[in-house]
């Protein structure tokens, strides 16, 4: 039985994960820490609340004091790090809270796992800190490279990639220097339930529900590889359960897409469905207009993300091989799920576009 940490549990991947675990590892106890940043949703965890072995604490990663004492009081043994800023274009608008999240934040976690499991009268056999990063600290590739591997050199172009770079080094320096078992796996794009709708799939599903552009950045022929977040979750559990220590592992779903076509996908799918279900069309009258027409029309080419990154791609081999790693979604089927998902939870999204999803953060310090 483990007793996980697991920071950022409140945001996208995090929340994927906590279900995935609570549902497979039922007499595990999952302690989630979050500061219920604009990307952190309580809602995310309706789900498990009420689990006797569940506890959500509101609280910052930088907060060495708290995580020492969670780390005591749940006697975790287990930390799973997902909190940090993680989105590309707020980094290259404001990069501060990237800086002071992703690199600070994780040293702090580092700092408190080290003196908890290393420092006290007993080592803790077995503690593990897995570090949850991304395929952007790899650079970008041009259509012929070959995908990135974990032997991939290090080239981060944008101020978050630069920071999620920076928190693997230093998670690699905790178990070269001191000893700390640590695990890293850097993925690729996710998608899925509960994914904030300033990303490109949940913005191009909910832009469309409100007859709003679809914005493409630049030509669209940019190209990333696209994994549905249970398969990620999946992946991390296999890390956790056989990865080995000091090592970095790749997740990834092999499935290359342009944004284009991924916009365009996106489209007929909400069109198949308005066809399938005329309810739809009295619930998003909206959509009812760009059905009318073609959803496509609202495609709109604008200009392009500062040193916007061409291509990721992963090469999951040292993943398949050694963990037996195989995502069970294809996109087909994953894109289907996730479409269906927003349309059938607009009560979520709409929390999130009109702000009441954080109202919860309010009434707790009324
Ligand atoms: P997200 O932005 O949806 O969620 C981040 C969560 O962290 C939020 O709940 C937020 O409230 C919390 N948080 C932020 N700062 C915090 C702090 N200082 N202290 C405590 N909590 C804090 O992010 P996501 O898309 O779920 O990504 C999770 C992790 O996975 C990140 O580390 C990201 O770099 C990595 N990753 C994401 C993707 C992707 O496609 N989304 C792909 C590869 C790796
Ligand atoms: O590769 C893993 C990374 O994937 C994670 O580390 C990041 O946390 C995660 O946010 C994601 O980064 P991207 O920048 O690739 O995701 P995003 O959804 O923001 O954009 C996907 C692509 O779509 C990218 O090429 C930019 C483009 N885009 C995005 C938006 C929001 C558009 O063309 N229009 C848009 O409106």
């Amino acid at each position: 039985m483990k007793k996980l940490l697991v920071t950022g549990g409140a945001g996208f991947i995090g929340a994927n994960f906590v279900h995935y675990w609570m549902a497979k590892y039922s007499a595990d106890k999952v302690v989630v820490l979050d500061a219920l940043t604009y990307a952190g949703n309580i809602a995310n965890l309706d789900s498990v609340k009420d689990d006797a072995n569940f506890n959500f604490v509101h609280g910052n990663i930088c907060d060495q004091a708290l995580i020492e004492t969670l780390l005591v009081e749940h006697s975790i043994d287990t930390l799973v790090h997902f909190a940090a800023e993680s989105h590309v274009d707020r980094s290259i608008t404001g990069p501060d809270a990237f800086i002071e999240t992703n690199i600070i934040g994780t040293y702090s976690l580092l700092k408190s796992a080290k003196k908890v499991w290393l420092d006290g009268k007993s080592i803790l056999e077995g503690h593990r800190f897995h570090h949850v990063s991304t395929d952007e600290v790899y650079g970008t590739l041009s259509p012929t490279d070959p995908a990135f591997t974990e032997s991939t050199a290090y080239a981060p172009n944008s101020p978050y990639s630069a920071s999620k770079a920076a928190s693997d080094h230093l998670v690699r320096a905790y178990h070269h220097t001191y000893g700390l078992n640590v695990t890293t796996s850097n993925c690729s794009n996710n998608y899925g339930p509960f994914h904030f709708p300033e990303k490109l799939i949940p913005l191009v599903i909910t832009n469309i529900l409100h007859d709003k552009a679809l914005p493409i950045y630049g030509d669209g022929q940019q190209i990333r590889d696209w994994l549905y977040v249970e398969d990620h979750a999946y992946g991390i559990d296999l890390v956790l359960q056989n990865g080995r220590v000091g090592e970095n592992y790749n997740i990834g779903g092999d499935n290359e897409w342009t944004n284009i076509d991924i916009v365009k996908t996106i489209s007929k799918l909400v069109e198949q469905e308005f066809l399938k279900n005329k309810d739809l069309a009295t619930r998003f009258p909206a959509a009812k207009a760009a059905m009318a027409q073609n959803t496509e029309s609202l495609i709109s080419y604008v200009k392009d993300r500062l040193g916007h990154d061409r291509r990721y791609a992963i090469d999951a081999t040292k993943t398949i091989n050694e963990l037996s790693y195989k995502p069970k979604e294809s996109f087909e089927t994953g894109i289907a799920k996730t479409v269906a998902w927003y349309l059938n939870n607009e009560a979520w999204w709409q929390s999130v576009m009109d702000g009441s999803y954080q109202n919860w953060i309010a009434e707790q310090y009324s």
